[in-house]
């Protein structure tokens, strides 16, 4: 098939990347001419797990285009998909306007049927309001009789940063929302080749859905951060406790890692947008703000600890260790780990950073007097105590006995307890994890 994205962000690039991969030529279109011009060259404009390489595989083989220019493919389109960002406004609503825009200008420009598929994350009834003004684009440009069989489908994305190629190749679950049965046909044709299990619903219950994914996934580490913080004023550890209650299969194992909580770019403004898509349907989501709420605290509750033993920490070198909302992305939107070092800083402590990918994008939202260093003990040189806050995997394969000779005092503040199990102790590091138990040795 014949697929323009609109959208070169994660979602339309590994989405129109991962339809390649199907057989599908793919047209990918985006405002931005910077972007567009890398993508051209060949360049991911940020990192993500694959998808260089089979940018490369795709363009070679004339799968892909980039363009800012959506007229000039709109008319070979057999599938036009929304991938725009929906970001969240000062009061926690999805701004719209790109998503809106966007239809606004397919519907100027459509001059055949094509099926219009919403990937970008927004509030229920959002599907209906695009194909609004598709239709009222084609009815602008005398195009009536285009106007009533256009059809709209919803299919939310659940990439992960990171995994993004692999979770679209191998889904646990397509979510598709549609009035006409007929559209979920052509929904499965176009992911032919996936095997996964459909859940073919409404629009509405297909928006909703992506919606509270992203919600429950988030109470579930607002809850285990809550445990950890019970953790440590009782004695238990959250690590225990964590598998203890993950092995029940009603339970599950994931996202129950406890630390400074969640960031990113989509579980705070989506878990933000779901709170106010209910107050703005007349309920009041208790649950979701106190998740909000805790999740902010967990980060003051961070910062308190390295306070208790460091403060006043003006003229304290601190050594930082990560900077991305997670690992395996440069990523730093909305992290936990850029909002705890800019605190470190103003209250005047010399920061050093370490971050294996996310250098370049830390770089351009932290104040110029934080340091960067070129290596994890570089970045601990000298100082008066490590703070690691994010869990890349190569941070456990730093040489400690180094690490402690290169420190002026042997400390690590772990907030993500991914050192937790190294028995740091041994090295005659004094470790400060999330409700870990100070009586366990690991
Ligand atoms: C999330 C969802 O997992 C995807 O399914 C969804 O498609 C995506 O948002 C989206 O809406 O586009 P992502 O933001 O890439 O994906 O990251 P996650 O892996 O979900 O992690 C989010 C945050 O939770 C990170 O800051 C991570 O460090 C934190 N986290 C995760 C924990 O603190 N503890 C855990 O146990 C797991």
């Amino acid at each position: 098939m014949n697929i323009v994205i609109i959208g070169a962000g994660y979602v339309g690039l590994t989405t129109g990347l991962g339809f390649t991969k199907l057989g599908h030529r793919v047209a990918c279109v985006d405002i931005d001419a910077d972007k567009i011009a890398k993508l051209d060259l060949g360049e991911i404009p940020f990192y993500e797990v694959g998808l260089q390489e089979l940018l490369v595989e795709s363009q070679e083989s004339g799968a892909i285009v980039f363009t800012t220019n959506l007229s000039s493919v709109v008319s070979e389109a057999q599938v036009i998909i929304f991938a725009v960002g929906t970001p969240a406004t000062s009061t926690g609503e999805a701004n719209l306007s790109f998503l809106f825009n966007a239809a606004e200008q397919v519907g100027h420009l459509l001059d055949h049927e094509a099926l219009m598929v919403v990937k970008s994350t927004v509030p229920v009834g959002t599907n209906r309001q695009v194909l609004t003004k598709i239709r009222e684009g084609l009815n602008e440009v005398g195009r009536t009789d285009l106007s009533s069989l256009i059809q709209i489908v919803s299919i939310p994305e659940f990439l992960r940063e990171g995994t993004a190629l692999h979770d679209f190749l191998a889904p646990d679950r397509i979510v598709v929302g549609a009035d006409d049965p007929i559209v979920f046909s052509l929904v499965e044709d176009l992911h032919r080749g996936l095997k996964t299990v459909w859940v073919k619903t409404t629009i509405e219950s297909a928006e909703l859905t992506k919606y509270a994914a992203n919600a429950m996934l988030a109470t579930k580490i607002a809850f285990i951060n809550e445990i950890a913080n019970i953790a440590e004023r009782t004695g238990a550890d959250v690590r225990d406790v964590a598998r203890g209650i993950g092995l029940d299969s009603r339970i599950g194992p994931h996202f129950l890692r406890a630390g400074i909580g969640y960031g990113g770019s989509c579980f705070p403004k989506d878990v933000s947008a779901l709170h106010h898509i209910a107050g703005a349907n007349g309920y009041d989501f208790k649950l979701l703000a106190s998740v909000i709420e805790t999740n902010n605290r967990q980060r003051d509750f961070f910062m308190k600890k390295i306070q208790d033993v460091l403060s006043p920490l003006k003229g304290r070198k601190i050594g930082v260790w990560g900077l991305a909302f997670k690992p395996e992305t440069d990523d730093v939107r909305e992290s936990a780990a850029i909002d705890l070092v800019q605190r470190l800083y103003a209250h005047g402590a010399e920061v050093v950073v370490y971050d294996p990918k996310a250098t370049e994008t830390a770089a351009r939202v932290l104040p110029e007097g934080i340091a960067f260093a070129p290596t994890p003990i570089d970045a601990a040189d000298g100082a008066d105590a490590l703070v690691v806050l994010t869990e890349w995997s190569e941070f456990r394969e730093v040489s400690f006995s180094t690490l402690k000779s290169r420190m002026l005092d042997p400390l690590i503040f772990d907030g993500r307890n991914c050192l937790a199990d190294l028995g740091l102790e041994k090295f005659g590091f004094r470790y400060i994890g999330v409700g870990l138990c100070s009586r366990k040795t690991s």
